[in-house]
Formats: structure tokens, C-alpha cells, sequence
């Protein structure tokens, strides 16, 4: 696997999409890691994280050379200190009647970077759940209260309910991504408010989230 980016598009558009990141027989590999949880979970929104993803091949991943190579590359060239064993791993598991809830959802990451790994994509008529983001709206403040008023400010009960609204879609217009099976999507997720879009009932979505750095 060789992967060839161009780190400047972080700040020109604020996320680095690369097509076709994961080869065949890894692509193939991770799909089968994937149905075999879902065979044991039929029909079941799943979120497992770091080792209770339980997968050698899903959590290993973030060892892969071309990973950890792409991570040191990131990191340079935003010239932040990192360890890379300074991470959190997600599945996202969306598949049965529930994937209908809790999309148009946003929130900020509590690591400093993000690789989103689309494995599931619906590619069927319909809402199949986009990738939302407002890249790089957020300063890295260190005070405390700060994060306090940024969470109280984007992450409540009110705001939730607002990015569902139509206003919200119309007026702040997020970048919308349609994510690509085998492509990863690399954003500074601590600096962006970023979710998913709508999804209809019934369709299959996996993604896996490699986080870097933790900020708090
Ligand atoms: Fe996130």
C-alpha cells in the first residue's frame, strides 16, 4: 500500500480525503472482521472501542507502517508533539431499524486528529448518511473554562435539536462527504465540529476511528 497526499489541503479545505487508502485483500480483511461481529449481533447499532473491538485485524491496523507513517507525517506538518500509542479506536456499527436515530448530530473529538475509515457505505436511493464538517473552527485554547463553554455552547440539548432543523442545514452549510468505501478521511477533530448526516432505517453503515493525541 502506498498512499500520495497533499498535507496543505488540512488548512485549504480542512480534511484530506485519499481514495482507495485500503488495498483489496486489506479492504476484504476488515470487511470480514466486520460481518463476523455482526453476525454474532445481528441487526444492532454496535459501538466498541479500542480492545473491546475485539478484532486483530481492526485494532492492529493502527500499527500498520503506512498508518503510522501517514500519522508522523500529519503531525509534522502541524508541528505538534505526538505518540502515536496515544490513541482511541472506535467501530460504528449501524445496521437494523435504529440507524434511522441519531444522525444530524455534531460534536468536537477529544483527540487532536482523526482517521475516519468508511468500511460500510450504502450506496442505495436515499439519505445514506454523509460525513458533516465544519473543519478547523475551533482554537486550542488551554484553559479549562474554555472547553467548558465550547461543550456547553455545541454539545447541548438545545443545539442537538438544532442541527436537525433545516435553518441549521440552510444557513451554516456544512461540507458534506460522501464517504468511500476503502478511502480514509483525515481531520483535526478537536478543532472541528464534525457528524453524521441523515440516514434512512434499515441500511448498513461501519465506520473505524483512529484518534491521535488526546487534548484533555
Ligand atoms: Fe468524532
Amino acid at each position: 500500500m502506498e498512499a500520495n497526499y497533499n498535507l496543505s489541503l488540512l488548512n485549504k479545505i480542512g480534511y484530506i480525503e485519499i481514495d482507495n487508502f485500503l488495498d483489496e485483500s486489506k479492504y476484504n480483511s476488515f470487511k470480514n472482521a466486520v460481518d463476523k461481529i455482526i453476525q454474532s449481533n445481528p441487526d444492532k447499532h454496535i459501538v466498541r472501542t479500542d480492545s473491546s473491538i475485539n478484532s486483530k485485524i481492526l485494532e492492529g491496523f493502527i500499527n500498520d507502517e503506512i498508518v503510522t507513517t501517514f500519522v508522523k507525517d500529519l503531525f509534522e506538518y502541524d508541528k505538534v508533539n505526538y505518540d502515536i500509542n496515544d490513541t482511541f479506536k472506535v467501530l460504528r456499527i449501524l445496521n437494523g431499524k435504529e440507524t434511522g436515530s441519531g444522525n444530524d448530530n455534531y460534536h468536537f473529538d477529544g483527540y487532536y486528529l482523526t482517521l475516519f475509515f468508511p468500511i460500510y457505505v450504502p450506496k442505495t436511493e436515499g439519505n445514506n448518511g454523509s460525513f458533516n464538517i465544519f473543519p478547523n473552527i475551533r482554537p486550542i485554547i488551554d484553559i479549562k473554562l474554555f472547553d467548558f463553554f465550547i461543550k456547553f455552547i455545541f454539545q447541548n440539548k438545545l443545539t442537538k435539536k438544532f442541527y436537525k432543523s433545516s435553518f441549521f442545514k440552510k444557513r451554516f452549510k456544512p461540507i458534506i462527504i460522501e464517504p468511500k468505501e476503502k478511502s480514509v478521511i483525515v481531520f483535526r477533530g478537536f478543532k472541528s465540529l464534525h457528524g453524521s448526516g441523515r440516514m434512512d432505517s434499515f441500511k448498513k453503515r461501519v465506520s473505524l476511528l483512529y484518534h491521535f493525541k488526546k487534548m484533555k
